[in-house]
């Protein structure tokens, strides 16, 4: 097999560039370690950023996305039994919209199907050869026969577990910077009408809690928790509790409680790989970095790599030239690292920290009345939550 840009992984970040290069008549393979029904249903994010719905829409795969997607022009913090909104529009002019990374998913796989690109799922066995020179290729098995792929490029776009980052040469000269945090997030799906318009997030001496949706009749909820807890120690009754405990407000606002049909349990870690590419090999989106979820940026960055990506393999197959193509990391990262601290710094606010002493417990709620407070403090976390720069 022969094509121009072989990419590996079918997320947001390896289905959208293989799109987005289509449209620019790019010819590309992209290759799926799982299946379509599973990619398709894999509970995930929930939160596009202006920029992110921008380039759906202008890549003709953001209709779904406009229709049945929920635009949100604020959010609430919520901590001390009262709730304070971020006006994200007022104080930005921009807006986020709720709408699950497994439709964006499915959208862009239509799209693919629809233009007969080549995308290959349950593949095993992925290999990357020759990435130094200008010729690489990528091997791999499909229904029981092996293959090997011959193209001019090669992006790793298979999330954090790929192979595609450990194949990158001088793995002895890469800079990696991991922070892992001491709790994860217990993530549920409800059957229940919405119980606030816009999203919660809470701080409480019990822990964060996340009140998110997905429809008028599904609603998306998470709560800190120890990352190594187990969701059967969780009954739906302990999960109720927990979350009322957690968002309890003193106007009179409840929660909706409704069946829960799916739990799990994520950890949270920062992480940037360095550089993002090597010769002929570059990474995207989760193979190369990941944010805890509390900013909401991990599909977001995703989308932003690959419009990057795609604009330096347009300026070489148009014009020739690896200009853009060799400053790939250097943009890549401008955006990579606002987002790791915006990520950061939500995470610190809103978290209960087992080992925080109890003067940095009143620091860490003397900094959210700032923020609820100061049209400063606000104004920049709503900058960074809209990904307005
Ligand atoms: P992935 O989505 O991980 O895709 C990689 C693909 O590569 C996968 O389909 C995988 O099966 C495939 N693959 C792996 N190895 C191989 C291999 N060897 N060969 C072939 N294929 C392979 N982000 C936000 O922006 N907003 C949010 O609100 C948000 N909330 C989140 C909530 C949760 C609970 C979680 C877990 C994440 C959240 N994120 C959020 C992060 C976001 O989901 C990820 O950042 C995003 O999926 C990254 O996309 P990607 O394409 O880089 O990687
Ligand atoms: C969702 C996930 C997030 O990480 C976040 O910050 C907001 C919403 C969600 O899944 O809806």
């Amino acid at each position: 097999m022969r094509t121009q840009v072989a990419i590996i992984g079918a997320g947001p970040a390896g289905l959208l560039l293989s799109h987005l290069l289509h449209l620019q008549g790019i010819e590309s393979i992209v290759l799926e370690s799982r299946s379509r029904e599973e990619i398709e249903a894999t509970i995930r994010a929930g939160v596009l950023e202006q920029g992110t719905m921008d380039i759906l829409t202008e890549a003709g795969v953001g209709d779904r996305m406009r229709a049945e997607g929920a635009l949100h022009h604020g959010i609430e913090l919520a901590f001390g039994g009262r709730r304070h909104r971020i006006d994200l529009t007022e104080l930005t002019g921009k807006a986020i919209t709720v709408y699950p990374q497994h439709e964006v998913i499915k959208d862009l796989v239509a799209a693919r199907v629809a233009a007969q690109g080549q995308l290959l799922f349950q593949v095993t066995d992925v290999g990357i050869q020759g990435v130094e020179t200008t010729q690489p290729s990528v091997t791999f098995t499909h229904k029981g026969e092996q293959h090997k792929i011959e193209a001019d490029f090669v992006v790793g776009a298979d999330g954090y577990h790929g192979v595609s980052r450990p194949a990158m040469p001088g793995q002895e000269q890469r800079n990696n910077y991991q922070k892992i945090y001491p709790f994860g997030w217990f993530g549920i799906l409800v059957e229940a009408p919405i119980s606030s318009e816009e999203l919660i997030y809470a701080q409480h001496e019990r822990g964060f809690a996340l009140i998110s949706t997905r429809t008028p009749t599904v609603q998306r909820m998470y709560f800190q928790c120890d990352p190594t807890d187990h969701v059967d120690n969780w009954s739906d009754d302990r999960i109720w509790a927990e979350l009322h405990a957690r968002t309890e407000s003193n106007d009179g606002w409840k929660l909706k409680e409704g069946k829960i049909f799916q739990k799990g349990i994520i950890g949270m870690r920062s992480f940037v790989s360095t550089p993002m590419q090597s010769g002929r090999l570059f990474l995207a989106g989760d193979a190369a970095h990941i944010v805890p979820p509390t900013g909401a940026k991990g599909m977001n960055l995703a989308v932003s790599d690959v419009a990057l990506l795609a604009r330096g393999l347009d300026q070489f197959y148009k014009k020739g030239s690896e200009q853009r193509l060799q400053t790939y990391t250097e943009d890549a990262l401008k955006r990579i690292w606002r987002a790791e601290y915006f990520s950061w710094t939500m995470t610190r606010l809103l978290h209960t920290f087992a080992d925080a002493t109890p003067f940095e417990r009143e620091m860490q709620r003397a900094e959210l009345d700032n923020v609820v407070n100061s049209r400063a403090l606000a104004t920049s976390l709503a900058e960074n939550y809209v990904g307005a720069f």
